[in-house]
């Protein structure tokens, strides 16, 4: 069987892992494999490579994606599934299988069920925001980077006695802001699901510095939002889809807790650092575990579906969950973490 692999969406660590599985499984069975160039650009664009076992050889640590990525999908053209039909009739495929996120396999979904596509979806995000799955991969490597950040500002944070606001991302949840915080002890977690109120951020720094702990580390994921009517008021442009560009809640809020305390306050925003590099081991192994499983969903034709962790199994789940769904933060986790540490 012809077997077609794209990434698309934002890229993230241990997506090389995975096509590397994909294609040291497909190759045992016999399958050939095929990676599409930028997500359905290459697709549609008839722009691929073939992938064998000797041109994934020393995939297993490296970050990004070999295959390129892009946004976007077939649904942004008139005749885009008709042309996907096509080039699945044209290159013979019987299977593909879309490694992406919400976006990405929410795409996935509805391919299958407009057109009938054989499709298998793999869930990846450093976000951690895909519904069905415990945990996506790549996630585990975003809140190492930015709880190794956290520390490293601590000692210098100590030094000159100031409060440093670090952003993380997290567009519509909070996961690597709480884990990342929770992990370097921060002093306040912002998360898009609890919108905050700046003055009770400050007035939680001033208690401290009152009690004689002078560094505070304030961790901000870029989707966090003030409660209605208190700073601050931020006017994001809008990428290519529309969505706002995140990025700057950190440089934002600084001002207004200098103001409102009267400390030296320094921005960290570590951006896309959290999503270059080497993915961890744990990362590395799920990776790996979702590519082999994906493989064994297209063996088995079951296709609509996406491989995903629960507890410590891989399973299979619908991707049609992910149509307009966002795994949020688990809020006892947060309210815990803030009753023990930010009150
Ligand atoms: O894919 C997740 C993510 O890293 C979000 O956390 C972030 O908002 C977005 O991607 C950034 O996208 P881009 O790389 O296009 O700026």
């Amino acid at each position: 069987m012809n077997i077609g692999v794209l990434t698309g969406g934002g890229d993230c660590p241990g997506l090389n892992a995975v096509i590397r599985a994909i294609v040291r499984k497909a190759e045992r069975n016999g399958d050939r494999v095929i990676g599409f160039r930028d997500a359905w650009k290459g697709f549609l664009a008839n722009d691929w490579v073939e992938l064998t076992v000797d041109n994934v050889r020393g995939l297993l640590p490296k970050g990004g994606t070999i295959l390129g990525t892009t946004r976007g999908s077939p649904y942004d053209h008139a005749d885009g599934i008709e042309r996907t039909k096509k080039q699945f009739a044209h290159l013979n495929l019987g299977a593909l299988v879309v490694i992406g996120g919400n976006g990405s396999l929410t795409v996935g979904s509805l391919l299958h069920a407009d057109a009938g596509l054989p499709i298998v979806g793999v869930p990846k995000t450093i976000d951690n925001d895909i519904v069905g799955t415990d945990v996506s991969f790549g996630f585990h490597t975003a809140v190492q980077v930015a709880t190794d950040a956290i520390d490293r500002l601590h000692t210098t944070a100590e030094s000159h006695d100031r409060v440093m606001v670090v952003e993380v991302m997290g567009r519509d949840a909070g996961w690597i802001a709480l884990m990342a915080g929770t992990a370097g002890g921060a002093t306040a977690i912002l998360v898009p699901e609890r919108p905050f109120d700046i003055e009770r951020v400050c007035e939680h720094v001033v208690r401290r510095h009152g009690r004689g702990r002078f560094a505070s580390i304030v961790v901000v994921a870029e989707g966090a939002k003030p409660m209605p009517g208190t700073p601050p008021h931020i006017d994001y442009a809008k990428d290519q889809f529309g969505r706002d560009r995140l990025g700057g809640i950190s440089a934002a809020i600084a001002p207004l807790i200098e103001e409102r305390t009267g400390y030296d306050v320094r921005v960290v925003q570590i951006g896309h650092i959290q999503r270059g590099g080497t993915p961890t081991a744990y990362d590395r192994v799920l990776a790996t575990r979702f590519g082999l499983a994906a493989v064994d969903a297209v063996t088995d034709r079951d296709f609509g579906k996406m491989v995903v962790l629960r507890g410590d199994n891989v399973e299979r789940a619908p991707m049609a969950l992910t149509q307009g769904n966002t795994r949020t933060i688990d809020l006892a986790l947060y309210d815990q973490v803030e009753a023990a540490f930010f009150g």
